[in-house]
């Protein structure tokens, strides 16, 4: 029953990847995103043991997006964070205003004090299936469903990490 049931999350979850032109977009406020998938998720962090800091730039310029996309690509980097903090930690989710290559941008920042990422493991975690989790579930498909959600909105996704030391990821998306 449970790998039955992990496959038919596989499944979905592929499904949902593919599944391009169904997407709604409008002119919305990222802190809105933030704000609802920490309300979804407050009851996990609290018995994760994790603080939050939350920290939202109020002047944030609207951005065109799938909100529930974004709301996916959120929550996938929330999920990540808490299972490198096995034992609790901080969490820190935030917004706030970029400039590069000429142009206005939005960044919406995840960062952990969990186990970190190898330099080896950071060059690979975008790609589907990759996964250190295979003895706990994981499949390996968050990170690269969230990096296509954010290539097809012309944004892009960073990370620094060390292991040990926790991990930063930034979404950048142009206003
Ligand atoms: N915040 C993080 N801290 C430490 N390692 C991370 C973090 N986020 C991602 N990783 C690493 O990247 C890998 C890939 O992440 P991804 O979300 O794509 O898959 P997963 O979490 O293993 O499984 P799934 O998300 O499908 O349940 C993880 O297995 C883990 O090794
Ligand atoms: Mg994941």
């Amino acid at each position: 029953m449970q790998e039955a049931r992990r496959a038919s999350s596989v499944v979905r979850r592929l499904l949902d990847f593919s599944r391009q032109g169904e997407r709604v977009r409008t002119s919305a406020d990222l802190n809105e995103i933030v704000n609802d998938v920490i309300a979804l998720t407050r009851h996990l962090l609290q018995t994760s043991n994790v603080n939050l800091a939350l920290e939202l730039d109020e002047s944030l310029p609207r951005v065109s997006i799938d909100t529930n996309q974004m709301k996916q690509v959120l929550l996938n980097l929330i999920h990540n964070a808490l299972q490198a903090m096995p034992k609790g930690g901080e969490l820190r989710v935030g917004t706030h205003k970029g400039s590069r290559e000429n142009r206005n941008w939005v960044v919406m920042a995840v960062k952990d004090s969990g186990v970190g990422i190898s330099p080896a493991d950071q060059a690979r975690i975008f790609e589907p299936f990759f996964t250190t989790k295979g003895d706990r579930g994981g499949t390996g498909l968050g990170l690269s469903v969230t990096y296509g959600i954010v290539a097809d909105h012309g944004g892009a996704i960073e990370v620094s990490s060390r292991s040990g030391e926790g991990s930063l990821f930034e979404v950048w998306l142009p206003v």
